[in-house]
């Protein structure tokens, strides 16, 4: 009956929590109409990446900042960090950061992706 968890450690536990790599987005009242194509956008560069076993994707409730949503939380190794305006594409770039892809920027739309960037949105 114990057999697999007689062969895991305390270590071996704490391990795996840390290592966890996990975007979890926001699904509070201000968030919560922005979510499902943050989620399907993230789902699918998951699956293009073949990451299902390095990245998850889970939902959370509000971040306390609504009016810079859509936000989401990323979680690496440990490590959280609060990302607000969130697009599609950008919740695509911090999927390929986490599965340890670069992002890609097409030299045409360099320019476009700044300019974007600096008015809070793709
Ligand atoms: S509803 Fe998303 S931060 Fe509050």
């Amino acid at each position: 009956m114990f057999g697999f968890w007689a062969q895991v450690s305390y270590t071996d536990v704490v391990s795996l929590v840390h290592m966890s790599k996990v975007i979890k987005i926001c699904r509070g009242k201000s968030c919560l109409r922005a979510a499902p194509p943050l989620e399907q956008a993230a789902e699918e560069r998951i699956r293009q990446l073949h990451a299902e076993d390095v990245v998850k994707v889970e939902a959370c409730g509000c971040l306390g900042k609504c009016k810079q949503g859509p936000n989401i939380i990323v979680e690496n190794d440990g490590r959280s960090v609060t990302h607000r305006g969130v697009s599609p594409r950008t919740i695509v770039q911090r999927v390929d950061e986490l599965a340890g892809k670069k992002p890609v920027i097409e030299p045409g739309n360099a320019q476009r992706s700044v300019n974007d960037l600096l008015k809070g949105g793709f």
